[in-house]
């Protein structure tokens, strides 16, 4: 279906400083056409390091803050006059929801009240071409749609919402207000569900690095229950490229999959991490690294498992992934390999806090 291609000049991306965040400014400065304005509270998972190889000169602004500032987005969205809102702010780690969902409900629940409620403000004052070519793009979850069982057809965007998480009920709660921006106010929002990243500059409490630093410390994996949990792997790159042409191509008021079409148990990526650590040169003092790994206490209310269908996205927008899991793993593994200060950086004091808030109590099984 043809719809009018939007070319947006100036984007605010909130959460830029964050994994995904700062994988979609990095590839928004390349293209060289668009001046990206990051709008970034800068909490634990906020790394401003994460955009330190921005070219010289790229077109870029950072404003430290929080969506949910009313003033300081209405400011924000008048002083710089984008045309379009890219909302990747959010807390994002299902662990913490459990120990802390206050957070959540308040940036991702709260904090997108705020920000839609500036971008109506301001896009009630827009005429003409301007209005036609704004648009709020929200980024969320599959987690949304809650678990499958095995034989389970895999998420369609007319999948009920049924999140089992303080996190993903939070975004569930944000992905219903979005739409209802657009049902009530006619604010042209798009919404996109999408899988498990992985890939460069993902924060350290996440499987992927975390397994990848363990290993090259010899310290134990900790994997949650019988690690047989499903989840559908997407390399970064790829999930930023879809965000675009959502944003450049997408229908306003439609929600969009975004997924890898890989799923792998965890115990199969963190295998998968394990040979491709093994198989690096200078042999690694501490491989075989399979050997680290270790059963633990399972995650309350894990779910078991996450499959999206991306039809939709594929068919409207002729968007597919690019990279297979094992060439995005191989490529994310070698990133960190070289990337050792960086990580260093993003394990900082909170991290190892937390390291003793989630672990200490899990039981080796
Ligand atoms: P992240 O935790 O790495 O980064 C979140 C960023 O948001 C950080 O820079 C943080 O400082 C910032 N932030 C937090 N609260 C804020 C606030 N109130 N105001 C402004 N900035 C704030 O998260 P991520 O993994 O990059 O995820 C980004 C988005 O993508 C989230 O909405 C998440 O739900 C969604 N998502 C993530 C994945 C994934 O696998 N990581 C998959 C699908 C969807
Ligand atoms: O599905 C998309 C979601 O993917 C995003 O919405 C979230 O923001 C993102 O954090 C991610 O959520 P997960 O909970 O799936 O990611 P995490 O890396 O925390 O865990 C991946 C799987 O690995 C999950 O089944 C839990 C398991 N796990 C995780 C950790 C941290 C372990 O077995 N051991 C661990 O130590």
């Amino acid at each position: 279906m043809e719809t009018m291609q939007v070319v947006p000049r100036t984007v605010l991306v909130t959460g830029g400083c964050g994994f995904i965040g700062a994988n979609l400014v990095q590839a928004l400065c390349r293209r060289g056409d668009v001046r990206v304005v990051n709008l970034d509270k800068l909490t634990y998972a906020g790394n401003p390091e994460n955009l330190a190889e921005l070219p010289p000169g790229a077109p870029y602004e950072f404003v430290r803050g929080d969506i949910g500032d009313a003033a300081l987005m209405a400011h924000l969205l008048e002083h710089h006059r984008p045309e379009a809102i890219l909302n990747l702010a959010a807390e994002s780690h299902v662990d913490r929801s459990i120990h802390g969902p206050a957070a959540f409900v308040e940036t991702n629940l709260t904090g997108t009240f705020q920000l839609l409620e500036a971008a109506r403000a301001y896009y009630g004052g827009l005429k003409g071409a301007a209005a036609q070519a704004f648009r709020f793009l929200h980024v969320s979850t599959d987690e949304v749609y809650g678990s499958l069982g095995p034989q389970d057809p895999a998420f369609t965007e007319r999948t009920a919402y049924q999140p089992n998480s303080p996190y993903s009920a939070s975004k569930a709660g944000s992905d219903h207000l979005v739409r209802a921006y657009f049902h009530t106010y006619g604010l042209p929002t798009l919404v996109t569900n999408c899988s498990n990243n992985y890939g460069p500059y993902q924060h350290p409490e996440k499987l992927v690095p975390l397994v990848i630093f363990r290993a090259l410390e010899g310290q134990p994996l900790p994997v949650y229950g019988d690690g047989k949990q499903v989840r559908d792997w997407l390399y970064v790159e790829d999930h930023c490229k879809a965000i675009l042409r959502v944003l450049e191509r997408g229908r306003p008021g439609e929600t969009y999959n975004i997924g890898g079409r890989s799923e792998r148990t965890n115990l199969q990526v963190v295998q998968a991490i394990c040979d491709i650590l093994d198989q690096t040169q200078p042999p690694r003092k501490h491989a075989p690294h399979a050997r680290l790994i270790q059963f633990v206490a399972d995650r309350p209310g894990h779910d078991r498992r996450y499959a999206v269908d991306c039809a939709k996205i594929r068919s409207e927008l002729d968007w597919r992934p690019e990279a297979t899991f094992e060439s995005g793993l191989t490529q994310t593994v070698h990133w960190y390999l070289r990337h050792g200060t960086w990580l260093e950086h993003a394990r900082s004091a909170n991290h190892q806090d937390w390291l003793r808030t989630n672990y200490q109590h899990r039981v080796a099984g």
